[in-house]
């Protein structure tokens, strides 16, 4: 009756009778506690509030999605498809890009036995408890076809009726109201308490595997939604085949007219290639697949009146133009400040303080000022001026000729940006130390008891305690995170450094090429003493950090000038003697066996994965590439190979399989 009720949507008893059928079972339960298992429907909602909750380690990681606004966007999309599988025209999955959040599910021989955040893609929270209070996520599957084990993943989300409910409840209440579906949904699975998860009726729809063991996949996604919908789990009606990117921009077409009419939230829709093996041929690039895109709807537009301009200080001491804005509804939330990106931007815009403008705002995306409506103008109204002092610490503004941001000269004596640089170093992506928050670290630079990211591991518990709304216990916590975070990663490390331009995979490319902190640092001093030397072409400059994968001249230029400073070189000297430490890579003793030689892998490798083989590659100073062309020296193929064979052996690049690639190497 469950199921009927929250999958099928099309209860056969009424609810009087289900009231009765469910306190008959209660009541035999409690007399004979011997027949009660942890998948029965009285077990949804129960045990105590948490008092946290623990991390989950997805056994696959969860990707993100690509995404395009425009048609052509999407048909450049397409056109890569077809490229990389060598075809004329594609089957496609269209779903609809559900709004609300992602969650792994994980089965053993058909009974959930845990739920989870997506957190940072590998590691999220173990929220079992609220997800087991969710009416659609079976906590047991139908038929008897199961995998000894698999990940389900999906999307849970709150329905309009419930959002509505539940902010009546909270008005009623005087709690604080959620400004859309989207976030109500989050609070409820952060709830502590699976008894008010329980009353929030949020909804699970799966549309995608992880993890899947022993079991043989079918050969297609939408075969897989099928067998979704056999074991219990609701799977969007909305779905539909595509033959070919045409039948897809119809689909997103007809969906936004339904969208008015949906229950609930979406904010795009999503292509999904059919054929699982065409998407191993395809792979990924950084956390997303290549088979896979969503089509966004356009963002929403709305028209208010800019009160003033303010000017943030980031971590690497960006100015950015802040917009005060009067409150207006956009895109499913009241906003009051939008970006307006650089002064470059104010002039282009031609905006002053006074003026009458369209911000547009597109789900998480920060809200931004779009245009300008003169007619509208006042004759009060005044120029935006860039201060010539940094609104935090009074330092010299600076805006070196040609350069799009004007910066603060302060440096780590910035608070804002010394604020800003420990957010980055102590958040999830990097060295992931919980709870040191915004408040927390205001208080700590505040006091002068953390300077640099390095006293952060100089901190104990009699010195926290005398902080504000600190306690032995929270102290005593934060010390222990702390002391955790010590032991990192290579590629964690480096992109705590915040060094501008390095985002979490140009960090871990730097980890993988150069295997050690040194190497690096030694590459980026060498590179940055030659490219000032002489008069060298741009494209020739720093030529070692731009033999690591999707390096430029900028990103180059960024990370050479880093290392470059005093203060940045002595912070890791002081972070390495507090403590910090991470295991020498795989390839610590990488080669340059391969130097200079582009490689593109395909197939199913034999006891490897790609992003392994491709490690190696790198770690011998090759290259990976995606596609091939003439300039491939080696097509690295296993089995199944499909069309990069075909064009490899066109092309006259030659083929070779593990083992070839094995004989190449110095032995390890
Ligand atoms: S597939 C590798 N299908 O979009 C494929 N995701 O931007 C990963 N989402 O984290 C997900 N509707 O939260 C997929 N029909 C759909 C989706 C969907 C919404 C969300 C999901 C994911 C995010 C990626």
């Amino acid at each position: 009756h469950d199921h009927r009720y929250y999958v099928l949507d099309d209860p056969s008893i009424s609810d009087a009778e289900y009231d009765s059928l469910f306190r008959e079972l209660q009541a035999l339960e409690r007399a004979h506690p011997q027949i009660l298992t942890p998948d029965s429907p009285t077990q949804r909602v129960g045990g105590k509030p948490l008092e946290g909750f623990a991390k989950h380690q997805h056994r696959q990681p969860m990707q993100s999605l690509g995404n395009g606004f425009s048609d052509s966007e999407i048909r450049d999309f397409d056109r890569r498809v077809c490229k990389g599988l060598g075809v004329e025209q594609v089957v496609y999955v269209c779903e609809p890009k559900l709004d609300g959040l992602a969650v792994s599910l994980t089965y053993e021989s058909g009974v959930l036995v845990r739920g989870a955040t997506r957190g940072d893609g590998r590691t999220g929270e173990d929220i079992s408890a609220n997800l087991r209070t969710i009416g659609s996520i079976p906590l047991r599957l139908q038929g008897d076809d199961h995998p000894p084990l698999m990940e389900v993943r999906g999307e849970v989300l709150m329905p309009h009726g419930a959002f509505e409910k539940t902010n009546a409840a909270a008005r009623a209440s005087g709690e604080k109201l959620f400004v859309n579906p989207r976030n109500a949904a989050a609070g409820s699975l952060r709830q502590l308490d699976p008894q008010l998860t329980a009353k929030r009726c949020l909804r699970f729809y799966a549309y995608a595997l992880g993890f899947v063991d022993r079991w043989k996949l079918p050969a297609r996604h939408w075969q897989l939604m099928h067998q979704l919908r056999e074991w219990g789990f609701v799977v969007s009606e909305l779905i539909e085949i595509a033959n070919g990117i045409d039948d897809c921009l119809r689909f997103y077409r007809g969906i936004g007219d339904q969208r008015p009419q949906l229950d609930y939230d979406i904010d795009g829709v999503v292509y999904k290639v059919d054929e699982l093996a065409a998407r191993d041929e395809l792979g990924s690039v950084a956390r997303a697949p290549r088979w896979a895109i969503a089509h966004k709807f356009p963002a929403e537009e709305a028209v208010t009146v800019l009160e003033n301009v303010e000017f943030q200080v980031g971590r690497t001491g960006t100015l950015t133009p802040v917009a005060r804005l009067r409150p207006v509804f956009v895109g499913g939330a009241t906003v009051s400040n939008a970006t307006l990106h650089n002064m470059d931007e104010i002039a282009r815009l031609g905006v002053m303080i006074g003026d009458t403008v369209t911000v547009r705002r597109a789900g998480d995306v920060i809200p931004e000022v779009v245009r300008v409506d003169l007619s509208q103008r006042p004759p009060s109204a005044t120029d935006v001026v860039l201060p010539n002092n940094c609104p935090v610490c009074e330092s010299p503004v600076v805006r070196p000729a040609g350069a799009v941001a004007a910066r603060c000269s302060g440096g780590l004596s910035c608070r804002a940006q010394l604020k800003g640089g420990l957010l980055h170093f102590v958040s999830r992506r990097a060295l992931d130390i919980d709870g040191l928050g915004e408040k927390l670290l205001d208080q700590l630079i505040e006091r002068r008891m953390v300077a640099s990211a390095a006293d952060v591991f100089g901190l104990d518990v009699a010195r926290l305690v005398a902080l504000e709304r600190m306690g032995e216990k929270s102290a005593q916590n934060l010390v222990n995170a702390i002391e955790r975070a010590k032991d990192t990663s290579l590629p964690r490390f480096i992109y705590a450094l915040g060094i501008p331009e390095v985002g979490e995979s140009t960090a871990a490319a730097l980890a993988s090429h150069f295997a050690s902190l040194d190497a690096l640092i030694s590459a980026a001093q060498q590179d940055l003493t030659e490219s000032t030397q002489a008069d060298i072409k741009v494209k020739d400059q720093f030529p070692r950090l731009q033999a690591v994968a999707d390096v430029g001249t900028e990103v180059a230029r960024s990370i050479a000038n880093w290392f470059a400073d005093d203060e940045h070189r002595q912070l890791i000297t002081a972070l390495k003697s507090a403590g910090l430490r991470w295991p020498q890579t795989d390839h610590e003793q990488a080669g340059d066996a391969l130097g200079g030689k582009t490689i593109v892998i395909t197939g199913t490798l034999d006891g490897m994965s790609r992003d392994q083989a491709a490690a190696l590659i790198q770690s011998q100073g090759g290259r990976v590439s995606s596609s091939i062309s003439k300039k491939t020296d080696f097509l690295l193929a296993g089995e199944k190979a499909g069309s990069k064979l075909e064009k490899a052996k066109g092309l006259g690049v030659p083929v070779i399989d593990l083992d070839d690639l094995r004989s190449m190497l110095p032995d390890s």
